[in-house]
């Protein structure tokens, strides 16, 4: 029986355990907080698939609105894979107990932006979260899974720090209860930790998303890609003094659209005569699929408008559509909303963009196999789900097709793990405390991470340029120094570990924008042309 240590316990770790314990592996899943704090619980929308393996025009189709949405980066030996594995682990996934909603005997499908049909399984709006119910259902009753909730990985043991390609041998973790290390022996590791929309003032990310197993891999010789396409969410509720909400895109699906103050006051001064608020919306002069585009060609312009009339947000439009339907599918939306006064299918709805969804990550192969420089595996390591990027995504990722992505690839990792195991735990060394002291000011970290979050809004957000991703740059060298001297001599606090962390996640960002000679997908860069509109 080989021993796998699993960081995160979002949709791709969890069905991973289950796979590897399944197999006969001892598996530990360590995850931040609870359990569901992950971003696979938050997430509303769905599940893009075709269920059916004899529908080869579906599957083309849900194959070509991926590489559309892409923007001609994406990989499509692995859009291919995950699109025909779809059924198989929806299958999967309801053998564990996922319930997604029904129509009569079909599944109820809905639509998002870049989605030329309704393909998307839900579970009402509140998708991520039955999956993630099931899940944990599943994993507490496995003798062989051990869940270590409040435990955060710190940093990768590796067989010789300064020879990567030798692998993996452990993890060491901090423990947010007593606050002691430890060092965890594993045959091998899996890295499923989620984003990092925390580098960023408004994001539609739980607090735990602070890019910890991509930094912790980078440190083990790991590579990035594609970091400079970060994506930004077009629609999170701005209402109250609360964290930006999310509202899903299976909205916009529905009918919903997307207006800026002018377009709102046409619309109601006309209201008896035109019901349809479509031709008001500022989002037909950037695509004709006006709101429901693919998600960079919203965002980019609600953040333009926004830009350009100095408004705090624009607003979501749905009471053209019909109540029922809003009612019986958007139950966590309209409850969110009637918070604020608000309500669905009456008012319009106050939004703007949000930091969202890390398109680029830890390069892995086709198994997940995490990969250096120069495509060379670092043995017992993967990487799955938003943490890793296969290629799937390109320069954009396609609505819905993440929680896919994520289950794909996390069967695919376990597959290949329980096909050629490991067994042979070596002795791991625990964590230098010689000469550490305790953190006794955590006010200079604080600063340091509103310095961050400040810098990545104003200057590696939706819109660049050149100086500013050279100003970015220069401020998070400093950061980066400055947090590196309190980490080599004080011993790790969450605050501390996660503030290294999001420096080097947003100094990998900022250099891969700083790198690109043309603008493509998420990344634009307004001293620079756009390849060509897709
Ligand atoms: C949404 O429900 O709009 C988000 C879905 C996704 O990010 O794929």
């Amino acid at each position: 029986m080989s021993r796998v240590v699993i960081i995160g316990s979002g949709i791709a770790g969890l069905f991973a355990a289950l796979r590897l314990s399944d197999a006969g592996h001892s598996v530990i899943v360590i995850t931040k907080q609870r359990p569901t704090d992950s971003s696979t619980n938050w997430a509303q929308g769905g599940i893009a698939a075709i269920l059916d393996k004899t529908d080869g025009e579906g599957m083309s189709a849900h194959i070509s609105d991926t590489i559309a949405s892409g923007d001609g980066l994406c990989n499509e030996e692995i859009v291919r894979c995950v699109v025909e594995e779809a059924g198989d682990r929806i299958r999967d996934l309801l053998s564990i107990g996922v319930d997604f909603e029904k129509e009569g005997a079909d599944f109820h499908l809905v639509k998002e932006g870049g989605h030329s049909e309704r393909r998307i399984l839900h579970a009402k709006d509140a998708t991520g979260a039955e999956i993630e119910r099931a899940l944990t259902q599943a994993v507490a009753s496995s003798e062989n899974i051990t869940l270590r909730p409040h435990t955060l990985g710190v940093d990768l043991i590796q067989t010789s720090h300064k020879e990567p390609e030798k692998g993996i041998k452990g993890i060491w973790c901090l423990s947010l209860d007593s606050g002691e290390m430890e060092a965890i022996a594993a045959d091998a590791v899996l890295i499923a930790t989620g984003g990092c929309g925390q580098l960023w003032e408004r994001t539609t990310n739980p607090s735990v998303a602070t890019g910890d197993g991509l930094a912790m891999a980078v440190r083990a010789g790991a590579t990035s890609v594609d970091m400079a396409f970060f994506q930004f969410h077009p629609t999170a509720l701005m209402a109250g003094n609360e964290k930006p909400f999310l509202i899903t895109e299976a909205l916009r699906g529905e009918g919903g659209v997307l207006l800026d103050d002018e377009g709102l006051q046409s619309y109601k001064r006309n209201y008896e005569h035109v019901q349809q608020p479509n031709q008001y919306s500022f989002t037909l002069q950037s695509s004709p699929q006006g709101s429901l585009a693919t998600r960079d060609v919203v965002a980019r312009a609600c953040d333009q408008r926004m830009k350009i009339t100095g408004a705090d947000n624009v607003w979501l439009i749905t009471d053209h559509l019909n109540k029922e339907v809003l009612h019986n599918h958007f139950p966590t939306i309209e409850s969110k909303l009637n918070q604020f006064g608000l309500s669905l299918g009456r008012d319009p709805l106050p939004v703007a963009p949000a930091a969202h969804y890390m398109v680029g990550g830890l390069s892995v192969d086709i198994d997940g196999r995490v990969l250096m420089k120069k495509g060379t595996v670092i043995p017992g390591l993967y990487a799955i789900g938003e943490v890793a990027c296969t290629g799937m995504h390109g320069a954009n990722r396609l609505a819905s097709n993440s929680l896919l992505e994520a289950v794909v690839f996390a069967n695919r990792a376990a597959d290949h793990f329980i096909s050629q195991p490991n067994n042979d735990l070596q002795d791991v060394p625990q964590w230098r405390a010689e000469g550490m002291e305790e953190l006794e000011e955590h006010a200079p970290l604080i600063r340091d991470l509103e310095t961050l979050r400040k810098t990545m809004t104003d200057d590696v957000g939706i819109v660049r340029s050149f100086s500013r991703l050279e100003r970015a740059k220069r401020m998070l060298r400093l950061l980066a120094e400055e947090v590196d001297l309190i980490w080599r001599r004080s011993i790790p606090t969450r605050d501390l570990v996660e503030l290294r962390n999001l420096i080097l996640v947003a100094t990998h960002i900022t250099e891969d924008a700083l790198d690109r000679n043309e603008n493509r997908g998420l990344h634009w860069n307004k001293d620079l042309i756009q390849h060509e509109e897709h």
